[in-house]
């Protein structure tokens, strides 16, 4: 069983869709993570979003894992653990102007559909519930205030990166912009899908959140029941 959580930046959606895994007993992906190893990789190799030739060339050859290191996630781009290095401000960006990209969007839909056969696993992203598996038996699209989001946001920064220092209202900004740009962009835009239940987690405490994902898990239950 498949559950897709959406929704724009620092709703909580990682952190929540790992609570709820654990405590249902689901795998988790945090597909976000996947779209910032490409951008990561793609800075680093100086390939050009616009010429299609030399990004499906990359993307052919472009492996990415997900391993669970004494019970720490970590982020591998072949052998390279970049799970800190994904999470910088400039990759966050880089991975929003990527994610515009259909080659890119192919890529990484396919892995994702593979990495979901046969498992019972929680998805978390911006189109899971919309396009990567729009079957799926219970879809939630998190919602929290723009400052609470970018208060989220910079905390993360600060504890991933402690000799930065980092501006709140810049924080604010940028990832206000990303917003614009997932919402806007032409393919798989962020979205909730019309039968996604949706939790503004602005006032929630993470067991509330999870409660409430939890409610909605036996609604949905009771609904697939009904319509049998
Ligand atoms: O969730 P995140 O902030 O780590 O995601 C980084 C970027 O990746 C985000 O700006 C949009 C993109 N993304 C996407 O387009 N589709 C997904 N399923 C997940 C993330």
């Amino acid at each position: 069983m498949i559950i897709t959580i959406d929704g724009p930046t620092a709703t909580g959606k990682s952190t929540i869709a790992k609570k709820l895994a654990s405590s249902i007993g689901y795998i988790f992906y945090d597909t976000g993570a996947m779209y910032r190893m490409v951008a990561l990789e793609m800075m680093r190799k100086k390939v050009p979003l616009e010429d299609e030739e030399l990004l499906k060339t990359f993307l052919r050859d472009f492996e990415c894992t997900i391993k669970v290191i004494r019970g720490e996630r970590k982020y591998l781009i072949g052998e390279e653990d970049v799970t800190n290095l994904i999470r910088t401000e400039d990759v966050s960006k880089e991975a929003s102007r990527v994610s515009k990209s259909p080659l890119v969007r192919e890529k990484l839909v396919a892995l994702q559909r593979k990495l979901a056969q046969g498992v019972n696993a929680v998805f978390e992203g911006r189109d899971m519930g919309t396009v990567v598996f729009p079957d799926a038996a219970l879809k939630i699209f998190l919602t929290a205030s723009d400052d609470i989001r970018a208060k989220r946001r910079l905390l993360e920064l600060q504890e991933r990166f402690p000799d930065q220092t980092f501006d709140f209202e810049t924080v604010k900004k940028e990832m206000l912009a990303r917003d614009e740009q997932d919402r806007t962009r032409a393919i798989s835009p962020l979205v909730k899908a019309a039968d996604a239940f949706e939790i503004d987690t602005s006032d929630l405490s993470l067991d509330e959140v999870n409660f409430r994902i939890l409610e909605c898990k036996d609604l949905a239950a009771q609904k697939r029941k009904a319509a049998k």
